[in-house]
């Protein structure tokens, strides 16, 4: 296929094909200078097409956030998956039909959910890999990697014969709270050195730990090196964002999606177009760095900044406000304008599928996974 921008039908998430392939391709080779596996979080897309994009065009290991993505990967031929998020009983059974067809490697940070996995899983006749999640700082999930608990969680789910210890799974979301270049690259060491300390105690204590896995698209666009470290998860970085670009993780022209929108008002003062909170998300990025950062940057159809930002978003109108005098005769109604979007997994995960642009054309188009 080939259609043109005003061919699509708007608010469309247009992926620009060069973009993602460069930022995927610059994530692989850091891995490979790692000597890691890159394991890519597919939340970000939930789009198989993407994820063997992100392994040079093959299938690979990937980390999901829901049962339904890896489903969804699972039938698209991806055999290695981590679902990323601590497993809790009301999903055992989903999770074990799934176990019989691929490696699902699940996660606890709990001794009594890891316990009920244990019992169900032997009752299932299954024995399930599970890592077991420390907080290196991020105060989200894990356990505590200093507490007496977390090495007994690690010792009863390696001693567990329905149960194997597949590693430690560390996340450091706080790098998105980080100000500047230095303070991501302390996170990072923070990230690995947590981890790999953690790991040093309980092989001492003759638990054996094959993996530690790590990583988030900031605090892995700015670690120097991983010294102890098996893989790597970061998941934003295929389309990076204006959050990310404010924040140094990337420069504005690798940020790879942005959503193609229509106008469907103007006036001496502002330009409507029809892609709102349900289109863009309603997350505001850069707002601490950019206090006019608003929903999104609007770019012109040929994706130039045009300086202007979606100011204010109801569920399907985005308001963009002009500068005093501007011309409104610029933008007529049903002309298009593409929105550089703040988190691109916020908006991406709203969308049934992604357009595939290529020389300002859109190419394909490659549907994804939705739901829990
Ligand atoms: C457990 C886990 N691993 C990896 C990632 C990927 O991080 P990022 O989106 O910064 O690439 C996330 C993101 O939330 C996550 O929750």
């Amino acid at each position: 296929m080939r259609a043109s921008l005003e061919e699509l039908p708007t608010p469309a998430p247009l992926v620009d094909l060069a973009r993602l392939r460069r930022n995927a391709e610059a994530m692989l080779d850091r891995a490979r200078a790692w000597g890691v596996r890159l394991r890519p979080h597919v939340k970000t897309h939930k789009c198989p097409e993407i994820g063997r994009l992100q392994h040079g065009g093959r299938i690979g290991p990937v980390t999901v956030s829901t049962l339904a993505e890896a489903e969804g990967f699972a039938l698209a031929g991806f055999q290695d998956l981590t679902y990323a998020v601590p497993i809790e009983p009301g999903k055992f059974a989903r999770a074990f039909a799934l176990a019989r067809r691929v490696r699902l490697q699940l996660v606890s940070d709990d001794a009594d959910a890891a316990s009920a996995l244990a019992s169900a899983s032997e009752r299932a006749g299954l024995r399930v890999p599970v890592f077991v999640e420390i907080d290196c700082g991020d105060r989200r999930c894990g356990v505590d990697p200093e507490a007496p608990v977390a090495a007994e969680l690690a010792r009863r789910i390696a001693e567990s014969p329905s149960l194997e210890l597949a590693g430690i799974l560390t996340h450091a979301g706080h790098a998105y709270d980080a100000r500047g270049a230095d303070e991501i690259g302390r996170i990072a060491r923070q990230e690995c050195e947590t981890s790999v300390r953690f790991a040093g105690r309980l092989r001492a204590e003759g638990i054996p730990v094959p993996e530690i896995s790590l990583g988030s698209t900031p605090t892995m666009t700015h670690a120097e090196d991983l010294p102890g470290a098996t893989e790597i998860r970061p998941g934003n970085y295929v389309f990076f964002d204006a959050f990310q670009a404010v924040r140094g993780s990337c420069g504005w022209n690798d940020c790879a999606l942005t959503v193609l929108a229509a106008v469907v008002h103007r006036d001496s003062a502002r330009v409507v177009v029809d892609a709102g909170a349900i289109a863009l998300s309603k997350d505001l990025g850069p707002a601490r760095e950019d206090s006019r950062a608003g929903y999104g940057r609007v770019l012109d159809r040929n994706g130039a900044d045009t300086g202007l930002r979606v100011a204010r978003v109801s569920q399907e109108h985005g308001e963009i406000d002009l500068p005093p005098g501007a011309d409104p005769s610029a933008f007529p109604v049903g002309s298009r304008l593409r929105i550089l979007v703040n988190h691109a997994c916020l908006t991406a995960a709203q969308h049934a599928g992604y357009w595939v642009l290529e020389k300002e054309a859109a190419v394909d188009f490659w549907p994804v996974v939705r739901g829990w």
